[in-house]
């Protein structure tokens, strides 16, 4: 319309008519007004009370929208955050000026953005997000890497499903660490570390860990090192939380068992270490539930080892003992040295756990192991020169399969608890129970207790693979986190109520 009476003038008939003007530009003796459609026939009600009849052109906008923000900052400050979380989402309001009142702010922009408009305003002033600082040992390795994946692929949707701002500060090989305040990339981890990662040690990585930073932080220890395993205490004691499919440190004696559960609870660091046993199978949880219920323990019939049950399958099925082994080592199901699944050390470790979490003090010395490869072969410690080794044990197992299937059974690593001995063998038992009928990788825990009698509690499904773990790592971290920053949150709170007294 022409401007031929003041913007001033115009703008009162529009309030006294309650029409909200979303925009205005005047230029020229010309005044261009942005209403919303629905107050159309008002404004033109207006319009004709101020005898105004050079309205140029009026038309419904559809390649414009509005987007308003209402909040109790000042209209200056909350204009400024609106327009920097638009500017930081590649946006920019399409209209200027934008209508602000005492509690809100309104800007134009186009439609075709409208929805990405709203969920950077939101994201940006409605859903800060605690932020918790994740440090990952062993960053090179399978599960790290397949952890790192998710973290990436995740990316943008698990602040809003976790309710988390997680960011990786800093990642460590044996030899390297890279650290960055701000975070690093998941999706490139392992290879930044190797390129940029700076020369350190164990000293200087637990250096960097405690002196660095205030945030509610977590490692994720993703190696099977007794060294880092021992650096347990001190995190958990300064507060720093542990997730970890790392099973050495609960495998140590109970004693030192008991001290990281404790120094967890004294300091309210979380300690998490579900995919120590199972990967991703709830056997740890399900065990310690029994505990806190008082529930007690009266055997364990279990197959907790993924590696050696897919081995058993294999050789069952004509492959050579040997070839199952660098098979299963390929696919990443064994520990980095296949030795330590034959030992059967590490199922030995994985019923310990069980055993402990539901509260029975054992000691490692309690569980019997016979291995499925001993004498001098058990003690090679390249894991090549291990391999190639192994056509020796070749023909011993075709013997063992052959015999069992004679009687119509098949070969299984069973763990055992029977309320007095612990033990680790392989068994030859009947085609069709419970254990045998497992598919190759599956772990399968079946547990007897005052309440599950005589039906037992049995817990059955895939448990060894760095993805799948990975997934429990993630789920153990995102837990661990919510954790930490809960109890960060009521610390400040606390300090903030201790000033104001
Ligand atoms: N893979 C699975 O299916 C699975 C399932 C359940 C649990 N887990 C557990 O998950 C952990 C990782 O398994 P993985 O399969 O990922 O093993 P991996 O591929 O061998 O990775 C382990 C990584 O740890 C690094 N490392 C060793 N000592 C270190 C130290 N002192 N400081 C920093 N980094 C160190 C190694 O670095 P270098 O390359 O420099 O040696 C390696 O990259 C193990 O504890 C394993 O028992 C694995």
């Amino acid at each position: 319309m022409r401007a031929s009476m003041s913007a001033e003038a115009l703008a009162d008939a529009l309030r006294a008519r309650a029409v909200p003007v979303l925009s205005s530009v005047a230029s020229d003796g010309a005044i261009a007004l942005l209403l919303p459609a629905s107050s159309a026939a008002c404004a033109r009600l207006a319009l004709a009370s101020l005898a105004i009849p050079q309205v140029l052109q009026h038309s419904r906008d559809l390649r414009h929208a509005v987007v308003a923000v209402v909040s109790n900052s000042s209209p200056d400050t909350l204009l400024a955050r609106v327009s920097a979380a638009l500017t930081a989402a590649g946006l920019r309001a399409a209209l200027a000026p934008v209508a602000t009142t005492a509690r809100s702010v309104a800007v134009v922009v186009p439609a075709a953005v409208r929805v990405a408009a709203v969920q950077a305003l939101h994201a940006a002033l409605a859903q800060a997000k605690p932020r918790v600082d994740v440090v990952v040992i062993g960053a090179r390795g399978r599960v790290a890497r397949a952890l790192a994946q998710l973290l990436s692929d995740r990316g943008s949707r698990l602040p809003h499903a976790a309710g988390l701002d997680l960011r990786i500060v800093g990642a460590a090989t044996r030899e390297k660490l890279l650290w960055s305040d701000a975070g690093l990339a998941p999706a490139t981890l392992a290879a930044d570390v190797e390129r940029s990662g700076a020369p350190s040690d164990r000293a200087g990585l637990l250096a960097r860990i405690l002196h660095t930073g205030a945030r509610p932080r977590i490692v994720v220890d993703c190696t099977a090192s007794e060294d880092i395993a021992a650096l347990y205490p001190e995190l958990l004691a300064a507060g720093i939380g542990v997730v970890t499919p790392n099973k050495r440190a609960n495998a140590r004696s109970w004693a030192f068992w008991r001290r990281l559960q404790e120094l967890s609870r004294a300091s309210g660091a979380p300690y998490r270490y579900s995919t120590t046993v199972g990967a991703g199978l709830p056997v740890l949880a399900s065990a310690r539930a029994l505990r806190r219920r008082g529930d007690r323990l009266r055997s364990i019939e279990a197959v907790l080892s993924g590696s050696v049950s897919a081995i058993l399958h294999a050789i069952q099925s004509g492959v050579p003992f040997s070839a199952a082994v660098a098979d299963a080592q390929a696919k990443g199901f064994t520990e980095p040295h296949p030795a330590e699944d034959l030992s059967g050390e590490d199922v030995a470790r994985k019923l310990l756990l069980v055993l402990r979490e539901a509260g029975l003090p054992l000691e490692r010395s309690a569980v019997q192991v016979d291995p499925l490869v001993g004498g001098e072969l058990a003690h090679e410690t390249d894991p090549a020169g291990f391999l190639a080794a192994l056509t020796a044990v070749d023909a011993h197992w075709h013997a063992r399969v052959i015999t069992a299937q004679t009687k119509g059974e098949a070969l299984v690593f069973v763990a055992r608890y029977d309320g007095v001995r612990a033990t680790v063998a392989v068994e030859s038992r009947p085609a069709g129970d419970a254990l045998t009928r497992l598919r190759a990788g599956e772990n399968i825990a079946v547990l007897h207790t005052d309440h599950h009698d005589p039906l037992p509690l049995t817990l059955a499904g895939p448990g060894a693979g760095a993805e799948l773990t990975a997934a429990g790592v993630l789920t153990d971290l995102i837990e661990a986190a919510r954790d930490a920053a809960t109890r960060a949150r009521a610390r400040r709170r606390r300090a903030k109520a201790a000033r104001a007294a």
